[in-house]
C-alpha cells in the first residue's frame, strides 16, 4: 500500500495544473486550480520592452533609429555591467562618480535597457518646428508639448555614427562630442523623458572636465548626471569593448582651440566672444571639434550637406562656421523653456 501511494502523489504532482478534479488524498495545494477562477494575467504583461518609434518616421529613419536605440540600450547595458563586476576598483568609476556608492549610477544605466518604455516616444513630423526653424538641431525633447517624446531631425540620420565606429572617425571620449554617437545622443534624449529620467538625471555638469570636477565636488550629483553617464558608458564601451585594452580616452581639447575657432570666424568677433562670453566660445569649440570629425561622414555620405564636404585639410574660415552651425549644434530645451546647447 504505502508504495502505491507514493505512486500516485508523483503523478499528480507531474501534472498539478491540469488535475482540476480534487484528488481523493485530501492535499488541498492540488485542489487550489478551479475551472471556473479567470485566468490571472502575468504580472508583466502589457509592460513595453521596446523603446515606441512614431509612424511619422519613415522605413529608414525606423531602421537607423532602431539600430541607434539598440545601441544606446547596448551602451547602457555595458556600463552598468562594468560597474557591477568592478564597483568602484574601477579607475573610470572613480573618474567619474567618486566616491558615490555604485548603486544608483547602475541602476540608471539598467533603467535605458530594462525601464518600462511606454510612451517613451520618437517622432521624426517636427510637431514644434524646431528642426526646421533652429539652425542645426538634431533633434530635441518636447518638453511641456510631450514629457516622454523626443523629436528626431532629419540631420540626426546623416551625422550621427554607429557605434561599430567607436573610437574611429577621429573620436576621443575627453576631446569629441558625448553625442557624436547615435547610441549615446539617444541616451541623452532618453533621460530628458520623466518617464527614464524622471526630472531627476539632469545637466548638473556638461563638459567634459566639468563632469570630472563634478566627480570630486558632488559625486551624489555625478551618479544622476546625464552627461557624465554618457562620458563613462563611451569610455568603458572603448576600453572594455571597442579597444581592449586601450581605448579611446584622448584629452580635453585646449582651450586655445576656441580662440583659433572664433578667429577663424572673424577676428574682430573673436576678441569680443573669447572676453564676454567664455560660455558660448566653449560652446563653440565643442560643436567644432564634433563638426571636424562630423565631415568625415558627410564626406561620404550626406548629399544635401555639399558644402560640409569641403576636405578638413584646407578650413577656410567659412566652411569651418557652415560646419558649425549645420551638423556641429547640439541643442535640446528645458522645461523652463531654457534652450541648451553643447
Ligand atoms: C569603495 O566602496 C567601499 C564600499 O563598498 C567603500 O568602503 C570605499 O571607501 C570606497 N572607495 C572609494 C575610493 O570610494
Ligand atoms: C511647445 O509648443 C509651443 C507651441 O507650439 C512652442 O512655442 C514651443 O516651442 C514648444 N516647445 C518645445 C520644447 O518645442
Ligand atoms: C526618409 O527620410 C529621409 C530624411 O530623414 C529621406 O532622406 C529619405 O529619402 C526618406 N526615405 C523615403 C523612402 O522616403
Amino acid at each position: 500500500m504505502p508504495s502505491i501511494f507514493t505512486l500516485s502523489t508523483l503523478a499528480l504532482a507531474a501534472l498539478p495544473l491540469l488535475s482540476a478534479a480534487p484528488t481523493s488524498y485530501g492535499s488541498a495545494s492540488w485542489t487550489a486550480v478551479d475551472d471556473d477562477t479567470p485566468e490571472v494575467p502575468g504580472w508583466a504583461e502589457g509592460a513595453v520592452t521596446e523603446y515606441p518609434i512614431h509612424a511619422s518616421c519613415n522605413h529608414s529613419e525606423t531602421a537607423l533609429l532602431r539600430q541607434g536605440l539598440d545601441e544606446a540600450e547596448t551602451l547602457a547595458a555595458h556600463a552598468r555591467d562594468h560597474i557591477h563586476r568592478f564597483g568602484n576598483n574601477s579607475v573610470y568609476y572613480l573618474k567619474y562618480f567618486g566616491k558615490a556608492p555604485t548603486g544608483e549610477a547602475a541602476g540608471w544605466f539598467d533603467k535605458v535597457v530594462n525601464g518600462d518604455k511606454a510612451g517613451v516616444l520618437f517622432r521624426c513630423d517636427d510637431p514644434d518646428t524646431n528642426c526646421a526653424t533652429q539652425d542645426g538641431w538634431a533633434g530635441h525633447w518636447r518638453g511641456e508639448n510631450g514629457t516622454d517624446e523626443s523629436v528626431i531631425c532629419e540631420l540626426s540620420f546623416t551625422v550621427k555614427w554607429p557605434l561599430a565606429g567607436m573610437c574611429s572617425y577621429g573620436y576621443t571620449v575627453a576631446g569629441s562630442s558625448s553625442s557624436a554617437y547615435f547610441g549615446s545622443d539617444l541616451i541623452h534624449r532618453l533621460y530628458h523623458t520623466d518617464k527614464i529620467g524622471e526630472g531627476v538625471v539632469g545637466h548638473y555638469a556638461d563638459e567634459y572636465e566639468e563632469c570630472l570636477q563634478l566627480a570630486i565636488d558632488s559625486p551624489e550629483e555625478a551618479v544622476r548626471n546625464s552627461a557624465t553617464l554618457r562620458y563613462f558608458a563611451l569610455d568603458v564601451y572603448a576600453y572594455d569593448i571597442a579597444e581592449p585594452g586601450v581605448g579611446c580616452t584622448g584629452e580635453p581639447v585646449p582651450a586655445e582651440a576656441e580662440v583659433v575657432v572664433a578667429e577663424s570666424t572673424s577676428s574682430s568677433a573673436a576678441v569680443a566672444s573669447t572676453t564676454s562670453a567664455p560660455e558660448s566660445s566653449t560652446s563653440v569649440a565643442e560643436s567644432s571639434s564634433s563638426a571636424a570629425s562630423i565631415e568625415v561622414t558627410t564626406s561620404s555620405a550626406a548629399p544635401e550637406s555639399t558644402e560640409a564636404a569641403t576636405p578638413a585639410t584646407a578650413a577656410p574660415a567659412s566652411t569651418l562656421a557652415t560646419v558649425t552651425t549645420s551638423a556641429g549644434t547640439e541643442c535640446h530645451t528645458h522645461a523652463d523653456g531654457e534652450v541648451h546647447c553643447v
